[in-house]
């Protein structure tokens, strides 16, 4: 999607669809929200009732102008009530409308808002047009000869002034970040492989010169002994990749921030064979790699000026003659011995090998680890918010504040000293869980905090909000990159 800016209403270029937004009032008709008088003949559609204003609203209607054959009436809702997110939501109604009648090219009369300032406007309107604008249509063969998705192409802000355009190209970067992670969620799972992933790394590492690759094979894999991820691996046809990403974006600085990824590509559950109905969606299992590549993505673009690493373990989590098995001991990089109970609490494994490597060799001023981990955080949280764990509170602080300012909304759990107990085995050092069912999201988390010593660290839980299997306002169906946009907020104040 490109932006352009255009002073005046009188001075617009031709597009298939003129965008009028208003305000709902709850004594009198809709009110016009931007700075311009409406075309007289399009005051009736407002006298008439029709039209509320209200949040998501949309009226179209047909004009004769040689601009544009169609209006669309836009609601932002009440004005005392509007937020960064409610515009996000009104604006995403917007494009779905646009999707629906297949327009590419489009005026929008930018309003005018006092309850905020005008960065948090452009950001609300230019995160819904964009976080809406996507789908993933490239495995529809049929669909897409006799009716594929039409995206919006071109906005024209009538009115906008110029300093804000570029505010919204910030955000349309940290965009491509977010389509970037959801594609490799929505991708294949046999073709989302390792090896896949080692080839994007080397590709990121080829398009930006302050990015460095380092990435490990299955041999290297031995020699650094990470025996969790290997022992994860065995069941499968291809190898696993150990993946680090180096972006020094401030090489005066020793300041460090470790991106962590679960990059399981297909979680079958292993021996411990995940039922029907619970694989469905396990092609998502790499989701916590997905949204730090689209982080590392987003930073890169935007150049800031951190040191940034992202760190990834990746394999599929097979079935075979040849699986790690439940009952026996693996150890790790870190050295601790693991008893393994359940083959499907696999992502802590290969998350606490890739822990102790960045805590061995990378120096960081802080840890920040990404997975799918845990089927519980649904049933604690829900779609509504995503679970973090922390030793630190003024990195969980500056999270949730990150979490707030893009409604990438978080909620932290807590690691209580007393979980521990649940964890410990009579032949190994832990277990990687325990028999029940009980604080199942915490008690991942208390398994990862094994692996991190004294770094200020924090653990995202996106099992529940990585994937949606119906669209929800500024997010279609299916991946959502849930956390890019929370990691770019956050890595913009450290
Ligand atoms: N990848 C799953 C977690 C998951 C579940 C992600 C649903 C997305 C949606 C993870 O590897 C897993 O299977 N966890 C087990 C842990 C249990 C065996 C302790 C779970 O949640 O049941
Ligand atoms: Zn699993
Ligand atoms: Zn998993």
């Amino acid at each position: 999607m490109i932006f352009f800016a255009t002073k005046s209403i009188e001075k617009r270029k031709k597009a298939e669809l003129l965008v009028l937004p208003f305000w709902q009032s709850i004594s009198s008709d809709a009110e016009n929200a931007s700075q311009f008088d409406l075309p007289g003949n399009l005051k009736i559609a407002i006298e008439s009732g029709d039209f509320k204003g209200k949040q998501e609203e949309t009226l179209l209607l047909y004009s004769t102008d040689e601009k544009e054959q169609r209006v669309l009436f836009l609601g932002l809702g009440e004005q005392e009530k509007v937020s960064v997110e409610s515009l996000r939501r009104s604006f995403a109604s917007l494009i779905k409308f646009c999707h629906h009648k297949k327009l590419k090219e489009l005026n929008i009369v930018f309003p005018s808002i006092q309850a905020m300032t005008e960065e948090q406007l452009v950001r609300g309107i230019v995160e819904g047009l964009l976080l809406a604008n996507y789908s993933y249509d490239k495995l529809k063969h049929d669909v897409l000869k006799s009716n594929p998705t039409v995206l919006v192409k071109r906005i024209n802000f009538i009115g906008i002034k110029n300093q804000l355009l570029q505010i919204a190209k910030k955000y349309a970067l940290i965009a491509e970040g977010v389509y970037f992670a959801r594609d490799l969620v929505n991708g294949n799972a046999d073709f989302i492989t390792p090896q896949y992933l080692n080839w994007l790394a080397k590709s990121f590492a080829a398009k930006f010169p302050k990015v460095k690759a380092l990435i490990f094979d299955k041999k290297r894999i031995e020699k650094e002994k990470m025996g969790l991820l290997l022992a994860v691996n065995r069941g499968s046809l291809s190898d696993p990749a150990f993946i680090v990403l180096k972006y020094q974006g401030n090489v005066k600085s020793s300041d460090h921030t470790v991106l962590v990824g679960k990059g399981v590509t297909f979680d079958t559950g292993g021996l411990n064979l995940k039922p029907t109905g619970g694989m469905e969606t396990m092609k998502s299992d790499m989701g916590g790699a997905a949204t730090i590549l689209g982080t590392l993505l987003a930073v890169v673009s935007l150049g800031l000026k951190i040191n940034l690493t992202v760190v990834i373990a990746a394999t599929e989590n097979a079935i075979s003659h040849a699986s790690y098995k439940p009952g026996d001991v693996y150890t790790s990089l870190a050295g601790k011995t693991v008893e393994i109970i359940n083959t499907d609490a696999e992502g802590r494994l290969i998350l606490a090998d890739a822990l102790a490597y960045s805590v061995k060799y990378l120096k960081p001023t802080r840890m920040i680890d990404v997975a799918t981990l845990t089927g519980a955080m649904d049933i604690a949280l829900g779609k509504e918010v995503t679970g973090m764990m922390s030793n630190q509170d003024a990195l969980a602080d500056a999270l949730i504040r990150a979490g707030f300012e893009t409604h990438e909304r978080v909620c932290r759990l807590p690691l209580y000293e007393e979980y521990r107990e649940s964890l410990n085995s009579d032949i190994a050092d832990i277990r990687n869980r325990d028999t029940g069912r009980s604080a199942g999201a915490i008690k991942a988390a208390i398994f990862l905090k094994e692996f991190v010593k004294d770094i200020p660290w924090a653990h995202f839980d996106i099992a529940s909000t990585a994937f949606y299997d119906k669209g929800r306002f500024y997010h279609p169906k299916y991946g959502t990159g849930i956390g890019v946009r929370l990691l770019v907020e956050f890595l913009e104040q450290v």
